[in-house]
């Protein structure tokens, strides 16, 4: 448009969700600033990065929001989820009771924004292969089940953090 001087311009809010200490904050780092930190502390309140993509010539700004796992740290979440067009979906793939929290999530994602957000459900910590407690089967039947895109990713050595983040923005977009 005239404003930016050629090419239309997008902002969408992605919302990341999940237990505590699933990688939410990781995930958003490695994706962000290609940066990982073994000792990060729990998220207080609500944290965001805007990152700029282009797709198909057009520049998209998709502003990711973070928010803590822990009940007690978290934002308002009416306002964390308000005007969320993408969401991220996570748990741990080293902890099962991360996992079964995630129809709770899903519970809450439904009651403060609408069915076509998109959604998907991230098994994070990939690299823990060893000390899996939930399978990719079990991932991919409740993706299934619940109508999200699946991936199973690793902060760490970044398996699939760019894939996951991107096929939402492109759904989205
Ligand atoms: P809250 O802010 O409390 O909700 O937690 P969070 O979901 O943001 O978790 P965070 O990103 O802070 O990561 C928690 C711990 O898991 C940290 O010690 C990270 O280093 C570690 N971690 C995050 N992602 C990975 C991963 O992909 N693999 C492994 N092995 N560890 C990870
Ligand atoms: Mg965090």
């Amino acid at each position: 448009d005239e404003e930016s001087g050629g090419g239309e311009e997008y902002l969408f809010k992605i919302v990341i969700i999940g237990d505590s200490a699933v990688g939410k904050s990781n995930l958003l780092s490695r994706y962000a600033r290609n940066e990982f930190n073994m000792h990060s502390k729990a998220t207080i309140g609500v944290e965001f990065q805007t990152q700029v993509l282009e797709i198909d010539g057009k520049e998209v700004k998709a502003q990711i929001w973070d928010t803590a796992g822990q009940e007690r740290f978290r934002a308002v979440t009416s306002a964390y989820y308000r005007g969320a067009v993408g969401a991220l979906v996570v748990y741990d793939i080293s902890r099962r009771s991360t996992f079964d929290s995630i129809t709770r999530w899903l519970e809450e994602l439904n009651t403060h924004s609408d069915t076509t957000v998109a959604r998907m459900l991230v098994g994070n910590k990939c690299d823990l292969d060893n000390i899996r407690a939930v399978s990719i089967e079990e991932g991919t039947s409740l993706a299934e089940a619940e109508g999200l895109f699946f991936m199973e990713t690793s902060a760490l050595d970044s398996t699939n953090v760019k894939k996951a983040f991107e096929i939402v923005i492109r759904e989205i977009y």
